[in-house]
């Protein structure tokens, strides 16, 4: 059994990132910027912030730090993200989420220029995504993707499962597999008959949020590869993914761990959108990324 780890694949796309972000500057003199905004002081939220701006330092792109108290008005946080738009030094805005209560948050990411939305979360990029036509696609289903491709796994017309049917996560993960001309089942918290679909399924992707979801004692095909997205907590603080990896792995033939499988590689396409964003909005070929 194969454990499918991020990091030889996160390198691989920080090494064609920084070579992109060079043509960028070459190019035009600007160096591809993330604009982060956190509102609060959830502390995951902060680590989070943090950790995606020192990636950019790290690969050489700008970042620009916003931070608003946990009281702000609505009308202020709309100002800020206009005022992102409006900057032609700002490649991507991202508002890290969840925002505090009483705040609408569809309404702040709808306000994102689209061009601009490196987080793949407006309804324009979606409906792009769902054409296969997108160019910013969502971080962590393309980091998933990434994971694929460099492990060679194949992936038209195998069964693909993804468990879970979140916005961010689950649908945008079922089109890509499509679009890699899988035969894609979604399964959720309504679906009757789970181990059907796990009986069936050359991949199976979990992001359903609920630590250790999926277990050992559903009937695995043997040449399985099981990505989990999941990052859940256990009542001892112990990091834990969606999946029973203990029990899982041994009956698979791939499995990512948690932490350290899929987790790295949604910054890494953060990165990735970045730039690929500048590129979109000074005309540069994108292929390269
Ligand atoms: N909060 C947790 N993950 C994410 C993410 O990928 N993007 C944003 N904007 N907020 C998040």
């Amino acid at each position: 059994m194969l454990h499918l780890k991020a990091e030889p694949v996160a390198n691989e796309v920080y090494a064609r990132v920084t070579r992109a972000a060079q043509l960028v500057r070459e190019k035009t003199g600007h160096s591809p910027t993330l604009a982060t905004v956190l509102v609060g002081e959830d502390p995951a939220s902060q680590v989070y912030v943090r950790k995606k701006g020192e990636m950019c330092h790290k690969l050489g792109l700008g970042h620009r730090d916003y931070k608003l108290l946990p009281d702000v008005t609505q009308d202020v946080l709309f100002d800020t993200v206009r005022k992102l738009n409006a900057d032609p030094e700002v490649d991507g805005i991202l508002v890290q989420s969840p925002l505090p209560k009483g705040l609408d948050e569809a309404a702040v990411f709808d306000l994102i220029d689209p061009k601009k939305d490196v987080d793949c979360f407006s309804p324009y990029n979606v409906g792009l995504l769902s054409q296969g036509r997108g160019t910013l696609l969502p971080c962590t289903p393309a980091g998933v993707m990434e994971i694929l491709r460099h492990n060679k796994i194949d992936i038209a017309g195998k069964r693909a499962l993804v468990v879970g049917r979140s916005d961010i996560v689950g649908k945008p993960m079922a089109l890509l597999l499509l679009h890699a001309h899988a035969t894609v089942t979604v399964a959720h918290s309504k679906t009757r008959d789970l181990a059907a679909c796990v009986a069936e399924s050359d991949i199976v992707v979990a992001a359903i949020g609920r630590a250790r979801f999926l277990k050992g004692d559903l009937p695995w095909k043997k040449d399985a590869v099981v990505i989990d997205v999941g990052i859940n907590r256990t009542p001892e603080g112990k990091l834990c993914g969606d999946v029973a990896f203990d029990e899982i792995a041994p009956k698979v033939a791939a499995i990512t761990p948690v932490p350290g499988g899929v987790g790295p590689m949604t910054i890494a396409m953060l990165m990735v959108n970045t730039v690929r964003a500048a590129m979109l909005r000074k005309g540069i070929s994108y292929k390269e990324l």
